[in-house]
């Protein structure tokens, strides 16, 4: 065989290779989203509008994006928005549009399911173990019904159609799990009651995965928990020695382990899928590590004011009050958002969402590198402007 036919044989089976990696992991045509208040883009706002529903995510949240009040739990955006702008896709809409009453949003490019408060295990066993809370009902099992529900509109009525539809789409699983553990600890219960809730947790979400890998799911994103322990509502709620803290970072020890714990369990359960699924691409997010980044060193990300200190609060050496929380009348605005890491004490600002997004799906924080395996569409470029500015 002449050289100058091998090359072209050798080059053909590059392309062939190349194309059915872009077929197999994207770039994706849709994202579908699944999670809590880290994820929700409007959904709580919706459900509070037309029941009793409580939604705590009123102005100044959303001051810095353009002043709209859209319910997400942040001053700007969220992960998912820079995830979708990352992919060229428009932000993704919520499943309950947040403007007129019922209304449901249809979007080929995408859908968010995420509800601000969700835990992934039942509402109600969630009630149980954490007595005299109120919980929403939208755990990931009711999550997964919208979506069923939605899924004439999303990609018609036809088995295969949808199969292909989901098979396209990135799903974005979480974060979710964090209020499984916040709900009982905000009512007493101890790490080690709540450590035992962690395999439930984690079961509710594999089994929502394997569900969707059935339906025809063929790459997944899922986060793990953030470390907790560097929250500033916990570290005002929670009063530790002084070996209870990390000598480097200010954060409580003891509940960045659990947060470890949990994600430990969920990447083990998450490598039994990839073996049961060798099609499927099964991409853990480590969230807990790419903010643990920032909590290291915030000075060198830009994060001026400290990272333990939330921006908007009412005082205390954490500018965090359980009882008069962002949102409240009493509380105050800081100057430059941009320059802390928490934004309401529980939730981080957009500034630290664009630099964990960047770190996640442009950097090294995932497994298997996302950038590696989607690379970036042409048409977007120039226009993410998340490597310019960090
Ligand atoms: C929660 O919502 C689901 C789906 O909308 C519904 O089937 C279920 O009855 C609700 N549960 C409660 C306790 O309201
Ligand atoms: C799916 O079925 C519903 C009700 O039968 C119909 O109204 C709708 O137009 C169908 N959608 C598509 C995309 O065929
Ligand atoms: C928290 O806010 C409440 C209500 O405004 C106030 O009474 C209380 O003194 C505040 N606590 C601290 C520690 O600032």
């Amino acid at each position: 065989m002449a050289p100058s036919t091998t090359c072209r044989l050798f080059a053909g089976l590059l392309v062939v290779l190349w194309s059915g990696r872009l077929y197999a992991n994207g770039c994706f045509s849709s994202i579908i989203s699944f999670g809590d208040s880290i994820a929700d883009t409007g959904n709580l706002k919706h459900l509070a509008s037309v029941s009793d529903v409580f939604f705590p995510c009123v102005p100044p949240y959303g001051e810095s994006f353009n002043h709209q009040s859209t319910g997400r739990c942040s001053n700007g955006r969220l992960i998912i928005d820079f995830l979708a702008e990352i992919l060229g896709l428009p932000m993704i809409p919520p499943y309950f549009g947040i403007k007129g009453s019922g209304s449901v949003v249809a979007s080929r490019q995408g859908m968010n399911y995420a509800v601000a408060g969700s835990t992934a295990i039942d509402s109600s066993f969630v009630e149980a173990i954490a007595s005299g809370s109120v919980v929403i009902n939208g755990s990931l099992g009711v999550q997964l019904g919208w979506f069923k529900q939605s899924l004439p509109s999303l990609c018609g009525n036809t088995t295969s159609d949808c199969r292909d539809y989901i098979g396209r789409s990135l799903i974005l699983m979480g974060e979710i799990g964090g209020n499984d553990y916040n709900i009982p600890l905000s009512k007493g219960k101890s790490i080690d009651d709540v450590r035992s809730y962690v395999p439930l947790v984690i079961d509710t979400i594999i089994s929502t995965i394997n569900e969707l890998i059935e339906m025809g799911a063929q790459t997944l994103v899922i986060p793990g928990n953030f470390p907790i322990g560097c929250c500033p509502s916990y570290l005002t709620t929670i009063v530790s020695e002084k070996e209870g803290y990390d000598p480097l970072t200010g954060c409580l020890t003891e509940l960045n382990e659990f947060s470890e714990y949990h994600n430990q369990m969920l990447q083990t359960k998450l490598n039994q899928i990839r073996e049961l699924n060798p099609n499927v691409v099964v991409i853990y997010a480590d969230y807990y590590n790419a903010a643990m980044q920032i909590y290291n060193s915030p000075d060198e990300y830009g994060f001026t004011n400290g990272a333990l200190k939330a921006c908007c609060g009412c005082g205390g050496p954490y500018n965090y009050n359980a009882s008069a929380r962002c949102g409240d009348a009493s509380t105050t605005l800081c100057d430059e958002p941009d320059k802390y890491v928490s934004w309401d004490g529980v939730h981080l600002t957009e500034a630290a969402y664009k630099l964990i997004s960047k770190s996640l799906f442009q950097g090294p924080y995932t497994t298997p590198e996302f950038y590696s395996l989607c690379p970036r569409p042409s048409t977007s470029q120039g226009t993410v402007g998340l490597s310019s500015s960090i």
